[in-house]
């Protein structure tokens, strides 16, 4: 019998930034995050027979074997009971393509995680639905933590917050209160740099661990968690803008502090941060920033104000390598299952 199996799950980038994690992939302090919809990762999932009881999988890039991301996967899937039979039974093999550019300020392993961990899934029990979002989200945590809110959208919330009903550190839930001034929303990824990333977010999350505002830190990103869940269901833009800005500098500012310190952020970086300062200044638009781990700046507004912005995006393409043009999504989106002559 031969199995394939066919996933697309968005990536999506936080509002309150996950930084710093305990045990098996827990975190630091809740985060909560926006579904993209454009920059998504495809994975197709094929099970070859084999002979040897060792996990073998067979990573594949746009094409080109990836070995070291292969073993990441194997590690992963192979830790996991709810694998163990696929994983005796198949030597895998995966293709995974990416619609976005690598290192492009786009968290891939959110969207890779999320696809690698849906194919698995549903060729591990062929024929049946995929398990609750909730049960997936986990199992896509301990592959990595960003990838548990691509379940959702256009909001996901990833940990235990007091006062939020289902809030877990162990998998993320859907925002469900969004106001309409929320339900639309555009990022355009401004890419100031498309190098590699010279310090991983493994690292970096690592280095929180005698970070010196590492307390002060968890308390207020759990703060503006609680805050963002607030202001997405009453629709108040300022406070949106207030927090997606602090977080992303804070994260920085995090990197910045550690004790080994290091700096993501580029003059270009900063540039475009006080052109948005300004732009909204003087239009009074509803427009706000926010950062990933890296110099690349995501420029975030709600769709009804496009052609206000557009020729401000014609304007700060001038000091971008390239823009890249996403929107809100809602989640995990296509999955097949083919069987032998499927
Ligand atoms: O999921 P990881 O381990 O790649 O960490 C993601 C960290 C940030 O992207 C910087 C923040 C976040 O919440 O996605």
């Amino acid at each position: 019998m031969s199995i394939k199996v066919t996933s697309k799950y968005p990536s999506n980038i936080a509002l309150v930034k996950y930084w710093g994690k305990y045990g098996n992939q827990l975190p630091c302090n809740a985060s909560l995050s926006l579904t993209l919809s454009k920059a998504f990762t495809e994975v197709e999932l094929e099970c070859l027979p084999k002979s040897s009881k060792a996990v073998e999988i067979e990573y594949f890039f746009e094409g080109q074997p990836n070995p070291a991301f292969g073993e990441r996967v194997a590690k992963y899937a192979g830790a996991q009971p709810e694998f163990a039979e696929l994983l005796n039974a198949y030597a895998l093999q995966i293709h995974s393509h990416n619609s976005f550019p690598h290192s492009a300020g786009i968290a891939s392993s959110a969207s890779a995680f999320a696809a690698i961990t849906a194919a698995l899934y549903r060729a591990a029990h062929p024929g049946s639905e995929l398990l609750s979002d909730r049960i997936m989200s986990h199992l896509a945590r301990l592959g990595s933590g960003s990838a548990c809110r691509s379940f959702y959208g256009p909001y996901a919330l990833w940990g235990e917050l007091e006062g939020v009903q289902d809030s877990s550190n162990e998998y993320a839930i859907q925002v469900t209160e969004i106001h309409p001034e929320f339900r639309n929303m555009k990022d355009a990824i401004l890419i100031v740099e498309s190098a590699p990333k010279e310090v991983s977010s493994s690292k970096g999350h690592s280095l929180m661990k005698d970070h010196p505002y590492a307390d002060a830190r968890f308390k207020d990103a759990n703060r503006n968690a609680l805050e963002m869940v607030a202001t997405l269901k009453n629709g108040d833009f300022s406070s949106f803008i207030s927090i997606t800005e602090r977080e992303a500098l804070s994260l920085h500012t995090m990197m910045m502090t550690s004790r080994d310190y290091y700096m993501l952020i580029r003059p270009k970086t900063v540039e475009i941060i006080q052109k948005i300062f300004q732009f909204r200044k003087d239009t009074t638009l509803p427009l706000c920033f926010t950062l990933d781990a890296g110099p690349n700046v995501h420029l975030l507004y709600p769709e009804k104000i496009q052609a206000e912005v557009n020729e401000f995006l014609s304007d700060l393409a001038k000091d971008t390598e390239s823009i890249i043009y996403d929107e809100s999504g809602t989640g995990g989106i296509t999955l097949n299952y083919m069987n032998g002559k499927a």
